[in-house]
């Protein structure tokens, strides 16, 4: 394929890439959306496979087929609940990728830059194997916490801000080091001790982050790798390449800073490492009884309701009870009832994880809220129904300032007039903290599977007479 083709293929699929994007921002276009990625992805790899830049087929076709595999294997098989684990893991290799690229690149002999040029380009490797180190090893543990293998606990060593400041001197004294052994045919140590601390701050700054500001770490992380893609592009000359890192990295940078805002948190703060975790006291331990429902009762207190809220959490996606609970709303709905979903921006384990569940059951969109636009409404809410949520209902983020959450914005179920909460015990949600909505007094514990219980609620709603 000429050149002059392939380029046109690059621009053709980067303005796919961008309507992508668009796309995205909007439920109902979120599937055109994705057909657009889908496009330009085929036709940036199609272009790149018959490019001259390809000597040999035959390793490339093998790559292809076990990359392909692995990747059809994993879509195939993974559950929606460990979909976050997989993006991680996905964004791991972004990351080692940068970091291969960045090695190959140095240890090319065919290389013929030189002066300033050559110089750019050994800036490009060392950026690349730097950004590119910190995201694998920070995604390997970020894929670790998010399965649970590694205890979402922050590990806060003494003096960690001095190790940081510490590693990031490390990092330039060892880029000038590197930028000028490389001018004579050196630079390897400089490289290899740079991969070193990179791969020791990316494991450090995700281990520093608690539990609640997981969200964070996820949408950085992903911008990361964004930039990382970026540096490769411009270690291989590959304009498509330094689009496509560029959108991601900088569509993950805004994520981030709307997680950040959504949890009422500082950036900064966040990766420096265990916000919110280090001040202060204990948090305060959780007294009360606990008033049980039945799902009769429950029930009866549907019946009886006009407006009702439907709070989602992580549990929903356990119990994979959306379905379930599209067909409650629609029975609601049909007995004249305003049933609505508050979603809060981190419910769940992903950016949009409810909203992708509820559109999988075919909610319709305009019954969905955003936190902030139902928040007031509490007051004339009859009941709340929580799903499966826990940290994103705990009144201790606006109660006690001493709460790993403290400051965080959360759905004020509890200023309803009842709140049934569905989980399957007293266990703390993601935070790991107690929650006093529980042991409130106008809220009732419904406990079990979510789904088990909702199937029940349906049978019974769909067995009564409404007048
Ligand atoms: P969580 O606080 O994790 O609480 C989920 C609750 O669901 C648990 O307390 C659990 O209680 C219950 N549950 C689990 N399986 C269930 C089932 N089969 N049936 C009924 N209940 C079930 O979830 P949340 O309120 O959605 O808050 C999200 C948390 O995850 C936040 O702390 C957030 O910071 C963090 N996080 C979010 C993201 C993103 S980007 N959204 C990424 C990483 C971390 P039982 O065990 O008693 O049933």
């Amino acid at each position: 394929m000429s050149q002059g083709l392939v380029t046109m293929s690059y621009i053709v699929a980067s303005s796919l890439f961008i309507l992508s994007l668009g796309g995205l921002s909007n439920q109902k276009t979120a599937r055109r959306g994705n057909y657009y990625g889908m496009i330009g992805m085929a036709i940036a790899i199609i272009a790149t496979i018959m490019s001259d830049a390809v000597t040999s087929y035959s390793i490339l076709i093998v790559c292809l087929l076990i990359g392909g595999g692995i990747g059809a294997k994993a879509a195939l098989k993974v559950e929606m609940t460990q979909m976050p684990e997989l993006v991680a893991l996905m964004h791991s290799l972004v990351g080692m990728s940068a970091v291969l690229v960045g090695y190959a690149n140095f240890m090319d002999s065919t290389s013929s830059l030189e002066g300033v040029e050559k110089t750019i380009h050994e800036i490009e490797i060392f950026l690349g194997i730097l950004i590119g180190a910190i995201t694998f090893s920070g995604s390997v543990i970020a894929f670790g916490k998010l399965c649970g293998r590694i205890s979402g606990k922050p590990v806060l060593l003494t003096g960690r801000h001095w190790l940081n400041l510490g590693l990031l001197l490390a990092v330039i004294t060892l880029g000038v080091l590197f930028v000028s052994a490389a001018q004579t045919g050196h630079g390897s140590w400089p490289l290899m001790l740079m991969t070193l601390v990179a791969l020791v701050f990316g494991v450090h700054m995700v281990m520093a982050i608690g539990g609640a500001d997981m969200p964070v770490v996820v949408s950085m992380l992903n911008s990361y790798s964004g930039w990382a893609a970026a540096a490769t592009g411009f270690m291989l000359s590959n304009d498509l390449l330094i689009v496509t890192g560029a959108l991601v990295g900088s569509s993950g940078a805004i994520l981030s800073y709307i997680m950040c805002r959504a949890m009422n948190r500082n950036f900064i703060s966040v990766i420096a490492g265990g916000f919110g975790s280090s001040g202060g006291g204990e948090a305060a331990e959780i007294e009360g009884d606990v008033q049980t429902v039945d799902v009769k009762e429950m029930v009866a207190l549907l019946r009886d309701a006009k407006n009702i809220m439907i709070i989602p959490g992580y549990g929903m996606a356990v119990a994979q009870a959306q379905h379930t609970v599209n067909e409650i709303t629609k029975l609601l709905n049909k007995q004249n009832k305003n049933v609505r979903f508050a979603i809060h921006p981190v419910a769940g384990r992903m950016p949009g994880h409810m909203n992708v569940l509820l559109a999988e059951a075919k909610v319709p969109y305009d019954i969905v809220y955003e936190m902030d636009e139902v928040n007031e409404d509490f007051p004339d809410v009859d009941v709340s129904i929580v799903i499966g949520a826990n940290d994103i209902v705990n009144p201790s983020a606006l109660e006690d300032p001493n709460s790993p959450i403290a400051g965080m914005p959360v759905i004020e179920c509890w200023k309803g007039h009842v709140t049934i909460v569905l989980k399957r015990s007293m266990a703390t949600g993601y935070a790991g903290i107690g929650n006093s909505l529980f042991v409130r007094e106008n809220t009732r514990m419904l406990f079990g599977d979510a789904n088990e219980s909702l199937q029940l609620v349906l049978k019974d709603l769909q067995s009564k007479k409404y007048g």
